[in-house]
């Protein structure tokens, strides 16, 4: 299976790349101090989707922050998902809703910057894909 390569200098702070990873859309998200400390400080109960779908943790993981940015130190500013609405499967618009992360312009759906939904009719977070650090600057998606 083929793999996407996503060189993170060219990402700047605040900023969302699109990138394509077996023909999907994937957002790779520089996140802001701002926007990590917004979605550290949202309570699980909040949650609608309480569980990471973080395909590179446990299943049944939580959807904390930290479970759904990038592992490692210097590392939870980077969130990857797959930009697709886990409603009926539009694009969501980035930097957009009430929450500060995606509003998805089919139904109305939004997400936060942890990309997890915060209102419906979309009943899961953005999923994240499969994905490692290749080196300090560089991943591989898949
Ligand atoms: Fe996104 Fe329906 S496809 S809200």
């Amino acid at each position: 299976m083929s793999s996407t390569e996503v060189d993170l200098t060219q990402v700047a702070e605040g900023q969302i790349v699109t990138v394509k990873w077996r023909g999907k859309p994937v957002f790779v998200w520089n996140r802001t101090p701002e926007d990590i400390a917004k979605a550290k400080a949202t309570e699980l109960s909040a949650l609608m989707d309480p569980v990471a779908r973080n395909a590179n943790l446990a299943p049944d993981a939580p959807a904390t922050d930290e479970n759904r940015a990038a592992e490692g130190a210097g590392r939870e500013k980077w969130l990857v998902v797959i930009g697709i609405c886990t409603h009926l499967g539009c694009v969501p618009i980035g930097h957009s809703g009430e929450y500060d992360g995606w509003f998805c312009p089919c139904h109305g759906s939004e997400y936060d910057s942890a990309g997890r939904v915060r209102r419906g009719p979309a009943p899961e977070n953005l999923a994240i894909p499969p994905y490692k650090f290749v080196s300090d600057t560089k991943i591989s998606i898949g």
